[in-house]
């Protein structure tokens, strides 16, 4: 809107006329004063409609919550004791001299004045845009894109070149569930979309591009708790020729940056932050993501920890085989690589986890970069001949020159979670799904037409009693 003023800027302009915009937050009435809150994305302003200005008082008169409007006002400077000190803006009032509805709105179905977390979380996700509009999904939101702007900048400023990645794609084995697609032009099979970018990005460092990273949106068809969402997001980083030590370094200065510069109130309870065995934390915490936070009713208080020497595959074997306790692609720690032919239980992996105040916000791991070292872990996982020509492109990736590498992948999601002190991870997300996976907003998932389960060669068959 031309020569619009934003809320939070009205106070340069006292003694002016402006033009505002934004919705209706509250109204009081006094006498023949009608006082509006006025709402904006940048902050929230007392305004006033007098009779002097009959037009726009007649205008303020229809005036509701949550409808648009447009108006003149002048800035005035609040008497000394209207001064409101506890209030934004509480020493400015806006009188209007003319008023214009842009859009009228329904009464809103929930209070959007408060942080909202009395109201059912099944209404606030139905009508989501509404539910957005209160000040600390804003806030999350905001801090959100604060956080992943800084990481962008923070990556690149060290060489990274964000890559994207297909969403279309085959299954990754990351051991969920995959969600597929069909294809139109080959009935009967599927994509699958991405449970992470793992094989792409080590075909990048294939590629000669050696710091790799992407905000990526990632898929994954499991149960789904206050820390999982069906899709959610990973600052996915890949780098050749790195230490573990360089891996975990870069993460470490990332994350207590963010802290400091975005989050200047929390306090880092150790840094550098402590490393623990995956064997201390299993005897001393029973978990592998330990929550060391020395005091746990600190809402500020942020207990990174690095959980490291995992071991390989997981303990016990099923029907026979190992199961890698990370991804196959996990490195064995080259002390322990002849291991792999006596005792493999007892091969411990160059995996990295980075926990905070108990929740794994982040793994990654050297990877493999030799075919024979790569067979020789799909032999041990139980591959059968089919399941290793799935990934064939790895193995000859792996015997065209590729340099050793490593990266981890920290879950943006959880991170903002904890840093805005939220119970789950919906809180974070704009758009999240129930857990249920259902997007109660669009009513996602929905049938599709029959016109379009004939272009893809499908038939549903309906079941009796759904999973
Ligand atoms: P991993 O499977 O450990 O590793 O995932 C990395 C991080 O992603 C976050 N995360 C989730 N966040 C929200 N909802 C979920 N359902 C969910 N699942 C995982 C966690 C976790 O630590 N490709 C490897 C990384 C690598 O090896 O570089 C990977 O995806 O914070």
């Amino acid at each position: 809107m031309q020569g619009r003023t934003y809320i939070r800027d009205l106070k340069q302009h006292v003694g002016k006329e402006v033009t505002v915009a934004g919705w209706i937050s509250g109204r009081r009435d006094h006498g023949k004063l009608i006082f509006l809150d006025l709402r904006d994305e940048t902050g929230l302003v007392q305004t006033v409609a007098k009779p002097t200005h009959a037009e726009a008082h007649g205008t303020a008169d229809t005036l509701r919550q949550e409808w648009v409007v447009k108006g003149q006002a002048m800035v005035n400077k609040r008497p000394e004791k209207m001064v409101n000190a506890e209030q934004e803006n509480g020493d400015i009032e806006l009188e209007f001299i003319a008023l214009e509805v842009l859009n009228e709105a329904e009464t809103p179905l929930f209070d959007l004045s408060t942080p909202g977390y009395e109201v059912s979380e099944e209404i606030r996700l139905k009508y989501r845009y509404l539910d957005l509009r209160r000040a600390r999904l804003q806030k999350n939101m905001r801090m959100r894109d604060k956080v992943i702007k800084y990481m962008r900048n923070f990556l690149s400023e060290r060489g990274f070149v964000e890559i994207e990645t297909p969403i279309l794609t085959k299954s990754t084995p990351e051991g969920a569930r995959d969600y597929v697609v069909p294809a139109r032009l080959e009935w009967g099979k599927f994509y699958a979309l991405p449970q992470s970018p793992q094989q792409y990005k080590q075909l990048l460092m294939a590629s000669g591009f050696e710091r790799y990273f992407q905000v990526a949106r990632v898929f994954r068809d499991e149960d789904m708790r206050g820390d999982r969402q069906a899709e959610f997001t990973q600052l996915d980083i890949e780098l050749a020729f790195p230490t573990q030590e360089e891996i975990l370094n870069l993460t470490e200065t990332l994350y207590t940056l963010i802290v400091q510069e975005l989050y200047p109130k929390k306090r880092i309870q150790e840094v550098p932050w402590p490393r623990m065995s995956y064997d201390e934390a299993m005897k001393k915490y029973g978990t592998d993501r330990p929550d060391i936070r020395e005091n746990k009713e600190d809402p500020d208080l942020l207990a990174f920890v690095w959980v490291l020497d995992f071991p390989l595959f997981e303990a016990g074997m099923e029907h026979g085989h190992y199961a890698p306790s990370h991804h196959m692609f996990t490195a064995p720690k080259e002390e322990d690589i002849e291991k792999l032919d006596t005792d493999p239980g007892s091969v411990r992996s160059y995996q990295h986890d980075m926990v905070l105040n108990g929740y794994e916000v982040g793994g990654g791991s050297i990877r493999i970069h030799r075919s024979d070292l790569q067979q020789k872990i799909f032999k041990l996982i139980g591959f059968d001949e089919r399941q290793q020509k799935e990934f064939a492109h790895m193995l000859e990736a792996f015997r065209k020159g590729v340099p050793p590498h490593g990266g981890i992948a920290p879950g943006i999601d959880r991170l903002l979670m904890v840093l805005e002190n939220e119970p789950n991870i919906r809180e974070v997300i704009a758009f999240p799904k129930t857990g249920e996976g259902r997007d109660l907003m669009m009513s996602a998932p929905s049938e599709i037409s029959q016109k379009q389960l004939d272009e893809l060669g499908l038939k549903v068959q309906k079941k009796k009693s759904q999973p």
